[in-house]
């Protein structure tokens, strides 16, 4: 499953690390940039790579929201519903997102272009509501409007 440019980097990370068992996190990292998610075996192959159980290695990949464990739409959306967010609107506006794309946040829209994903702070508080697309758009001060905007480019791209 792993490429061997994929192994050799993650030894190579683990040789960075006093542990090396502390290179899981970029490890998984690496993996999900070049697959675009963590399927099963990329778990195992990780978890025997830098000595890790597979259950370790998946209990890391499920708590942070950044791992995807199912696969995802050609593009990602993470809202943030944190308070400072909520109390501008974001939960109305995850709802109406919910209903354009078809599909709850944690799920991807029935084309496969877009995975929606409920987030916590993302760090732009003082232009609330905020959401990052791709983990690189950062997109703050957003309406209902913006929202239907951003969704139509999504989905012609
Ligand atoms: S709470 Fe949404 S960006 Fe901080």
């Amino acid at each position: 499953m792993l490429s061997e440019q994929a192994k050799s980097d993650i030894q190579n990370l683990m040789t960075k690390y006093p542990d090396a068992r502390s290179a899981v996190m970029p490890a998984l990292h690496l993996v999900q940039r070049a697959m675009g998610w963590l399927p099963d075996e990329a778990i195992q192959e990780i978890a025997d790579l830098v000595g890790l159980s597979k259950t370790e290695v998946n209990g890391v990949a499920t708590f942070y929201t950044m791992y995807a464990r199912e696969q995802q739409g050609k593009h990602t959306i993470m809202f943030c519903n944190d308070l400072p967010c909520a109390l501008r609107g974001s939960e109305t506006m995850l709802e109406h997102l919910e209903h354009k794309l078809g599909c709850q946040a944690g799920q991807t829209s029935a084309d496969g272009k877009i995975t929606l994903k409920e987030a916590e702070c993302l760090g732009g508080c003082d232009h609330a509501p905020v959401m990052l697309i791709d983990g690189a758009e950062h997109l703050q001060d957003l309406t209902i409007e913006k929202l239907d905007e951003i969704v139509e480019r999504l989905r012609k791209d």
